[in-house]
């Protein structure tokens, strides 16, 4: 599996597991958790995507049993966790409004949450989850920078943010925003022509892509697309999530897709994507029929 630098002492792996489903699976015992995070390691998938917030705050909690019963794992693995939503439940009893918060207090209260939960005392990288209309920039930058000093975080980085909001941030910081995890597959391919990819692009921020396979969506599509995925996927003898997923790969921006199958036999198979063959013809035969109409045409932002 092919690496991604994130700064000169830090990387992770081309394709990430995440992890927002977890609590939603069948099974949330520890050994299947296991068998997954094995799975993903067997393909050199090293990066984990968690976030305070999945499960509604115990997605978490269950990797971490995983992690304390295998204290070696830590260190042949990255963490990538994000804060700053609050949702009324248990974990923030007396909310009652579903909102963001990135004060100082609340990022490093997450933080020490997510280090407990995790059983480690650090995330490889933590992300602000959502843009915040309410964000103070100079409290938020420093409150980053200093959790990097502090050793709690090695990187941090940003999701779902707008070029605009990526640099208000930025301005007041020190160290690097290293990454924006965007959603980005063949069901949501703005980011290709609106500037948010050719933004980073410039930079050399790496994008990690979530929902690579829109949720599921393209598994499910019977036009245009569906067809176009599936010849692909027999020509090359691979199921048609390795098709789509293969799409953004063959991107040069180098975006890094976010998987989050529960699927033990779709987890074995994820790496399968770094093999599809994906010419431009073929990048554009999937981008026009993702228009549902399959003709090339100017793309307004
Ligand atoms: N930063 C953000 O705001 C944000 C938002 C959303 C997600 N994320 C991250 O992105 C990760 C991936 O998101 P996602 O789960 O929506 O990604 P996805 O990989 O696009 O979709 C996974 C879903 O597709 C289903 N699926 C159906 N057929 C499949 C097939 N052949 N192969 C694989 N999956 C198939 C899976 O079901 P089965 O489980 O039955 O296979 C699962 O429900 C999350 O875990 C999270 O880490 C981040």
């Amino acid at each position: 599996m092919e690496r991604v630098n994130l700064s000169s002492s830090s990387s992770i792996s081309r394709i990430i597991y995440g992890m927002w489903r977890l609590a939603d699976d069948i099974n949330t015992s520890s050994k299947h958790i296991s068998d997954k995070v094995n799975l993903c390691l067997g393909q050199g998938i090293t990066s984990f995507d968690q976030a305070a917030v999945y499960g509604l705050y115990s997605a978490e909690a269950l990797f971490g049993e995983v992690l304390k019963a295998n204290p070696s794992l830590r260190h042949k693995i990255e963490i990538v966790s994000k804060c700053c939503i609050v949702n009324p439940s248990d974990r923030y009893a007396g909310v009652s409004v579903s909102h963001y918060d990135t004060s100082r207090e609340h990022i490093f209260n997450s933080v020490d949450s997510s280090l407990k939960n995790m059983a480690t005392d650090y995330l490889d990288l933590l992300l602000i989850h959502r843009q915040d209309p309410f964000l103070d920039h100079h409290e938020t930058g420093k409150a980053l920078d200093d959790l990097i000093k502090s050793g709690k975080v090695k990187e941090v980085g940003v999701s779902n943010f707008k070029p605009w909001d990526f640099n208000l941030l930025q301005s007041s910081m020190k160290s690097h925003l290293v990454t924006n995890q965007i959603e980005m597959s063949l069901a949501a391919t703005d980011s290709f022509t609106n500037g948010d990819l050719a933004f980073h692009q410039e930079r050399a921020t790496t994008i990690m892509a979530w929902s690579p396979l829109g949720g599921g969506k393209l598994m499910k599509d019977k036009g245009i697309l569906g067809k176009a995925l599936k010849k692909i996927a027999v020509n090359q003898n691979v199921d048609i999530a390795a098709v789509a997923v293969a799409w953004l790969l063959a991107h040069p921006a180098r975006i890094c897709p976010v998987m989050g199958t529960n699927n033990l036999n779709r987890i074995a198979k994820i790496s399968d994507a770094m093999n599809v063959k994906m010419d431009r013809e073929s990048w554009f035969e999937l981008y026009t029929a993702s228009f549902n109409d399959g003709k090339l045409q100017w793309r307004l932002p």
